[in-house]
Formats: structure tokens, C-alpha cells, sequence
């Protein structure tokens, strides 16, 4: 009993010379943690007698009590005096991560692919003129794109380009053959927003032009792009098509999820465009294609509405991960 009421006082003052928390709490553990003074004390209780084990249990409990007090008030004085308090003992925030967009992640996919089959990248204005976007590319005043339905004009005959083929002349104006590019940007018509159409969305052009450039080297291209984004396996096939800036035109289609999907257009590059640009069809000859971003991610990762590329719920985004 006075070993007890001894044991009290010292802890008292060791309390008492405490100047911060973590000593505060080496304390509480030496005197009332799982190995402390005081439990080890409580735990030997039942080696005593019943009669000494209502005593000594009684005061051990209010010397328990009594120090827990204690321990709190001094804790409080402490948290005062040392302003911020960090309890180092809570668990941490688990941090998120951003995750790339699908449209820049597929981008990227793609202009990687033909990086490395030698292709390099050309860039040119959104802002573009009749010349570029239509009448260099053959296509006539009449046809239905050059509408007002299609097209958002600008002042001073300006335009936002509908397509990324305007960098073809932009690039066949400025270098000789042979010309081996890929153009990725933002494309602009006038459409309703819709599951399938936004009236901005994303295409990347192809363009290669040199001697002796034929439709099988089209092809072949075309294909170990289509291997290499999707699958190896995945059937290809390619269909006539039109567009006044190649000839012959195809559309390329593969067959995923039971069903031949359209995954661009391409064709061979028109005398006339070649001629445009001040290059000899009689020497050149050349091919170029252009597929929608937008269209090739639904597709590859069976997303059934455009307009959940833009509205970016963090839901969405965060499913479309890896690769
Ligand atoms: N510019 C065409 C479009 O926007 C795509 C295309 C590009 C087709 C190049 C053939 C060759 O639809």
C-alpha cells in the first residue's frame, strides 16, 4: 500500500517534468500501456488474497483513473502550448492519382505506332483558309462539306478546319518529296451534340508521297497500324469509297464484337492535289488517310457515347487505364 501510494507520487512528477507529447505519450505507456506499471500490477492482482485484492484493487484503480486524468488535462496544456497539433498515429489520406485522358491516351497510342514506321509529325492551323481545307483538296464549290450546314465560318473568308487534310497542302507546299507524315488535331463542323457527333472531336491524317507509292503500300500500312492497336488477329477489310482529294478511295472496316465497323477513310492522293501543291503526279504518287480519335477509342474500348469524352466525370475517366 505505501510501495502503491510511492509509485503515485513518482509518477506525479515525472508527469510534471513533461514537455511535450511524445513524451506524454512514452509516459502513458510506461504506467497504463499493455506492459505498463500499473496493468502489469493489475494483471498480478489475482496471485493476492480475495481480502488483499479488494484493497489493492480498489487503490490500483483510482491511481489508473487518476493518472488517465491527469494524462489528459496535461495533454490539453500541451496541444495549447504547442500550437498544430500532428497525430502521428492516424492513418494517412490515400492520395489520388490523375489518369490520362482516353482521347490523348489513344492519340498517343497511335502516333506511336507510325513514329516508328518512320512517319513523322506536322501540325497546322485550326483557324484555316478556303484554300487549304477545301479547294487545294479538290473539292469542289458545290459539294455538300462547303455548306454553311457544315462548316463554322469565320470573318475575312476564315474558316475552323473540318478535317486535318489541310495539312497535307500545308506540308506538300513547304517540303519535296519524299514526304512521310501523320497530322494530329482538333476538327470543327457543325453538328449537334449527340451519342455519335460533337461539333469539335479529334482525327489524325496520314500522308505519304515519293516515287513508286502504290495502293499495296496503303495496304500494308494500314494494316500493321490496325494489328498493332487492336489485335493481330482481327480481320480487316477494305471498301471503295469516295472523297475529291483521293483516287481511288477506300474505307477501312474490322470486325470486332460481331459486326464490320468503319475505322477510316484513305485513299490514293489525287493528280489534281499533287498538282495543287506544285508536285508532279507524273513522278509522285502518293497515299493519305485520316480516322477519327474519338470513333477508334469508342470502338476500342466499346464506349457507346462521344459525349462522355467531354464531360469528364471522374467515373468515366478513371476506367480507362493502362495500355
Ligand atoms: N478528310 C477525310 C474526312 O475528314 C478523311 C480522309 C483523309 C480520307 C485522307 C481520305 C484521305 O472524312
Amino acid at each position: 500500500m505505501h510501495n502503491l501510494e510511492e509509485i503515485k507520487l513518482k509518477a506525479l512528477e515525472e508527469l510534471e517534468r513533461i514537455k511535450n507529447l511524445n513524451d506524454l505519450n512514452e509516459f502513458k505507456i510506461k504506467y497504463l500501456g499493455k506492459k505498463g506499471i500499473i496493468t502489469e500490477m493489475i494483471k498480478n492482482l489475482k496471485t493476492l488474497t480475495l481480502e488483499e485484492r479488494r484493497i489493492f484493487g480498489a487503490k490500483l484503480n483510482e491511481i489508473k483513473d487518476f493518472l488517465e486524468e491527469k494524462i489528459e488535462k496535461k495533454k490539453e496544456e500541451l496541444i495549447d502550448l504547442e500550437g498544430d497539433f500532428y497525430d502521428i498515429s492516424l492513418l494517412g489520406y490515400k492520395r489520388e492519382f490523375g489518369n490520362i485522358h482516353p482521347i490523348t491516351r489513344v492519340f498517343n497510342e497511335i502516333i506511336d505506332i507510325f513514329l516508328s514506321m518512320g512517319f513523322s509529325i506536322e501540325d497546322g492551323p485550326e483557324i484555316e483558309e478556303d484554300w487549304y481545307n477545301f479547294t487545294a483538296l479538290n473539292i469542289p464549290k458545290y459539294h455538300p462539306a462547303r455548306d454553311m450546314q457544315d462548316t463554322f465560318y469565320l470573318e475575312n473568308n476564315k474558316l475552323l478546319r473540318t478535317h486535318t487534310s489541310p495539312i497535307q497542302i500545308r506540308t506538300m507546299e513547304k517540303n519535296n518529296p519524299p514526304i512521310r507524315i501523320i497530322a494530329p488535331g482538333r476538327v470543327f463542323r457543325r453538328d449537334e451534340l449527340d451519342a455519335t457527333h460533337s461539333p469539335v472531336f479529334h482525327q489524325l491524317e496520314g500522308l505519304y508521297v515519293d516515287k513508286n507509292v502504290s495502293l499495296s503500300d496503303l495496304k500494308g500500312t494500314i494494316e500493321i497500324f490496325i494489328h498493332k492497336l487492336f489485335s493481330k488477329d482481327i480481320e480487316i477489310k477494305f471498301r471503295p469509297s469516295y472523297f475529291p482529294f483521293t483516287e481511288p478511295s477506300l474505307e477501312v472496316l474490322i470486325y470486332k464484337d460481331n459486326k464490320w465497323l468503319e475505322i477510316l477513310g484513305a485513299g490514293m492522293v489525287h493528280p489534281k492535289v499533287l498538282k495543287n501543291c506544285n508536285i508532279n503526279p507524273e513522278i509522285y504518287s502518293g497515299f493519305a488517310f485520316g480516322l477519327g480519335i474519338e470513333r477508334i477509342t469508342m470502338i476500342k474500348y466499346n464506349i457507346n457515347d462521344i459525349r462522355l469524352f467531354y464531360e469528364n466525370d471522374i467515373k468515366f475517366l478513371k476506367q480507362i487505364k493502362g495500355g
